[in-house]
């Protein structure tokens, strides 16, 4: 049976290995094996990004998409990892254009499916898209404070680098449920 206290300390434990990335990589792929059973406890209703553990080293979050969204390309900084356990997320990778630093082009991307496991170094610049009719459950895990790190966004509309906005993020989350009726 999936347990979220469970999956925070095996990430604490896999935060301590010489190589985090790899080993956390390791936990999600164990978790997702049972996907369903993650489904059962996290449960996703609406669009949403939930905090379930926040530390200078580490963060995890529960990332519900809601049907069709799209968020705009950002960066984090530090590695991640996700993991879906429901629907699916597709990612775009970006990079900073040589001759307009402050922009970013998309340079390929990968779906990922249910039991899909995915990382990111820390320099990936990513857009996310749920591209199905269904509501997508994934759990994203950060190697530093996700939450109070400064970074980029490049959107919504032109692809030109500001800061990242939480409340910004959160609006496109608001949006996204209420397109698709998901709103409480
Ligand atoms: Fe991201």
């Amino acid at each position: 049976m999936f347990d979220v206290a469970e999956l925070i300390s095996q990430c604490q434990a896999a935060v301590g290995q010489s190589e985090p990335h790899r080993a956390v990589r390791e936990v999600l792929e164990g978790t997702m094996a049972d996907a369903e059973a993650v489904g059962d406890v996290m449960r996703p209703r609406q669009g949403g990004l939930n905090i379930l553990h926040s530390a200078p080293d580490l963060t995890v979050l529960h990332v519900v998409w809601a049907p069709g969204m799209v968020l705009f390309p950002h960066d984090h900084l530090m590695w991640a990892a996700i993991g879906i356990y429901a629907g699916q997320e597709d990612n775009t990778f970006y990079r900073r254009d040589p001759e307009q630093p402050t922009t970013v082009t998309s340079s390929g991307g990968k779906e990922l499916k249910v039991g899909d496991v995915l990382v990111l170094g820390r320099d990936a610049i990513h857009g996310v898209a749920n591209p199905l009719a269904q509501i997508t459950g994934a759990i994203h895990v950060y190697g530093g404070d996700f939450v109070n790190q400064p970074r980029s966004q490049w959107g919504p509309g032109p692809l030109e680098e500001r800061p990242y906005d939480m409340a910004v993020v959160n609006a496109q989350f608001a949006e996204g449920n209420e397109a698709t009726g998901l709103t409480k």
